[in-house]
């Protein structure tokens, strides 16, 4: 096909040999499959930013670090180069959170780059090497949506043992390959440990996933991974083979007040023993 626009300077630096066909234009972004040199790839070309939705909203910014003082301050004063800042921070965001996960051994497609507000990666296909269907493409047996689901959790398990949350994780941000599920769309993705709202979006993400495979698998409805999830992270206990139950201790026992008033009881006694014997010396 001709050459969009925007992948021309891709063309021109020889990243990209061939713009094939266009794959989906969402919200957010157009995605095109391009060949480079002998290899099928995919393009995601950012839209401007006056025409993206609500990723780029103010919780999600949070905890995000800009490379210097004079970048900060022009964003925070919304100049012309502050936005334009501002843009590359947002464009990169989602190239560093696949290099980050891939790291990590999540399964996210492997990336080649951002360049000019077009990130490179790989094109994740099916068996037959068509472009994967999305999670919610798919129909489950129940047996399947339970492995799916518990996949998908071990991948944001891994996530979050990397430190990122998804933030938008639902069937319509994950592909179905011969493997299992591929985790895509990470440009909000959100530090963990820098911004109030994790907990929330972590809660919200692993939420999602319930909705979708209860539909399959009726008995996931009333689990609660993700606060189970979301209380090991912050106890410091989670790793990426943790084995997760879906259920969370509620601390129901009464506190032992005859315990504490034994405790206290004692203390009194210690101390009149301490003003007796002060007395006799
Ligand atoms: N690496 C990839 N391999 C195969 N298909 C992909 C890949 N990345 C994206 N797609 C396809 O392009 C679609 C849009 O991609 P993505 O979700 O990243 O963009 P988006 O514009 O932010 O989407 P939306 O706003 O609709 O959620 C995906 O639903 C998927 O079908
Ligand atoms: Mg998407």
């Amino acid at each position: 096909m001709k050459t969009p626009k925007r992948i021309q300077p891709l063309v021109d630096e020889g990243l990209v040999d061939e713009v094939m066909r266009q794959l989906m234009s969402g919200k957010e972004a157009t995605v095109y499959v391009v060949r480079c040199g002998g290899e099928i790839r995919c393009a995601k070309v950012y839209k401007e930013a006056h025409k993206r939705s609500f990723k780029q909203a103010v919780a999600y910014q949070e905890g995000r670090t800009v490379k210097g003082s004079r970048e900060a301050r022009a964003m925070e004063k919304g100049t012309r180069y502050g936005r334009r800042v501002q843009e590359e921070v947002w464009q990169n965001a989602e190239v560093d959170a696949l290099y980050r996960l891939g790291a990590a051994g999540v399964r996210v497609p492997k990336a080649y780059g951002c360049f000019e507000g077009v990130l490179l990666m790989e094109l994740v296909t099916d068996a037959q090497g068509h472009a994967a269907p999305r999670l919610n493409d798919v129909e489950f047996t129940e047996e399947l949506a339970l492995e799916h689901h518990a996949k998908l959790l071990q991948q944001v398990v891994l996530m979050l043992c990397a430190g990122v949350i998804h933030g938008d994780l639902s069937e319509y941000n994950v592909l179905v390959d011969h493997a299992g599920p591929v985790i895509i769309d990470l440009p909000q993705a959100v530090d963990a440990a820098g911004n109030n709202s994790a907990a929330e979006m972590l809660e919200r993400d692993v939420a999602n996933l319930r909705t979708f495979f209860s539909s399959f698998a009726p008995q996931l409805a009333a689990t609660q991974y993700g606060r189970e999830i979301w209380a090991l992270y912050q106890a410091g206990l989670l790793r990426p083979d943790t084995r997760l139950t879906g259920h969370v201790e509620e601390n129901k026992r009464p506190a032992d007040v005859g315990a504490v008033m034994r405790e206290i009881e004692l203390a009194r006694k210690e101390e009149e023993m301490r003003l007796l014997y002060l007395q006799q010396r």
